[in-house]
């Protein structure tokens, strides 16, 4: 029997191939750098709302979220974007979902979605459901990965190009785009007629400065595009919980459509989230704390390798490592099915995720690894310092 052309096209996870390989030895530790899967306990207002209920059935809820649920989000965002109201913020099953509407609501078959490049792998899959087409712009390692300029950038509209997206901070390069960066990208979108998506999960990540959200660019209302989830901030990745957020009411209404041809998300886990975004300002002090002893624990251990080069995250968890070897998905495979480390008097080893697979081209990346800084420092300088070891080991 013949499958669509749609399901034969979606690639497999980069991240999770290598899963195989560790199910394989549940004798070794692996320390796993790979996944953006955070060990940082929920918050417990989080938990205790998603036990509560008062309820004896699992209802339905809202097509477009709860209402006080989209409320709770329009106030989390009014913090820094003053204006915001319950009707401009949807609730969706996750960030992503929120990414897949807004490609759904915003491309036609064979339209195009501009993204700097390495981006979140997890953009092809999307696109692909929604017969959109990822047209990477290259961004690089040794420019802190900032946002080429206009000219470059008009070198990649053609007239199917419909929304340039990004992710602030991003995943898997840690950078954060400042303000003029931001405005400049924002009216450059609009002079050529395209929407702006910007990925803001990683929104209360950030260790420099605080990024500046696109629902602040004012004179942008029409063509801004957020999304947002309590995925990462909360860490709560499992409750599926994320929102798309825009002051266009043609879209809204458009994206409610979308919605209620699935029914809505989850109410209790919305509940969850009403208490996560009415957390205080302390929360995410900590929060902020804890991932920056992370990230830095991350690169004082790349700093002890000869030979390796990384941008330092400014935001997110997230760092591409340039390593001396000419194949990383190689070298990520050595790591999970043969290299054992036995210095600590166990066998250990690393996950970590190779570098093309945030690539559009294969070909691309193929000597970098993105490492997710989502353990504890400790277990983060050891991962690294095996890395090390492999490296010795593996010789090109
Ligand atoms: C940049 C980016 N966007 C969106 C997502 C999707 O997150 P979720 O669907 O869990 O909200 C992720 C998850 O890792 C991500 O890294």
């Amino acid at each position: 029997m013949r499958l669509s052309h749609r399901a034969l096209s979606m690639q497999e996870s980069a991240i999770r191939k290598l899963d195989q390989f560790v199910a394989q030895a549940p004798e070794v530790h692996f320390h796993k750098l790979n996944i953006g899967q955070p060990d940082v306990p929920t918050p417990i207002e989080v938990m205790n709302a998603l036990a509560a209920t008062d309820s004896p059935v699992l209802a339905y809820g809202p097509a477009s979220g709860l209402p006080a649920c989209r409320k709770a989000a329009a106030a989390f965002h009014g913090r820094t974007s003053p204006g915001l109201g319950w009707e401009h913020c949807v609730v969706t099953q996750g960030g992503s979902e929120a990414l897949l509407f807004a490609f759904c609501a915003l491309c036609d078959p064979g339209d195009e979605i501009l993204v700097p490049e390495p981006y979140y792998t997890n953009y092809n899959g999307f696109a692909t459901v929604a017969a959109a087409k990822v047209v990477p712009v290259r961004t690089r390692l040794d420019e802190g990965f900032r946002i080429p300029s206009n000219d470059e950038l008009d070198q990649y509209v053609t007239d199917r190009t419909r929304l340039f997206l990004f992710a602030n901070p991003g995943n898997p390069t840690g950078a954060v785009y400042g303000e003029a960066d931001l405005r400049r990208v924002a009216e450059w979108a609009r002079s050529r007629g395209l929407w702006l998506v910007a990925d803001e999960v990683y929104r209360e990540i950030w260790f420099t400065h605080r990024p500046m959200s696109a629902l602040q660019l004012e004179g942008h209302e029409d063509h801004v595009v957020v999304v947002d989830s309590t995925s990462k901030t909360f860490s709560s990745c499992g409750l599926r919980i994320g929102f798309l957020i825009s002051r266009n009411l043609t879209l809204m209404e458009r994206v409610e459509r979308l919605g209620q041809a699935r029914l809505g998300a989850q109410p209790r886990a919305q509940n969850a989230a009403i208490a996560a975004l009415g957390l205080g300002d302390g929360f995410y002090d900590e929060l902020r704390a804890v991932y920056r002893a992370r990230v830095d624990a991350m690169m004082d251990a790349l700093a002890e390798i000869p030979g390796v080069s990384y941008h330092r995250p400014e935001g997110a968890f997230y760092t591409m490592a340039r390593l001396p070897v000419k194949d990383t998905e190689a070298f990520a495979r050595f790591l999970v099915s043969e290299f054992r480390s036995t210095t600590m008097g166990r066998p250990e080893s690393v996950v970590v995720a190779p570098g093309p697979g945030f690539y559009a081209n294969p070909r691309e990346g193929r000597d970098e690894i993105r490492l997710a800084a989502v353990k504890r420092p400790e277990d983060i300088r050891r991962g690294i310092e095996v890395i090390g070891e492999a490296l010795a080991a593996f010789g090109g």
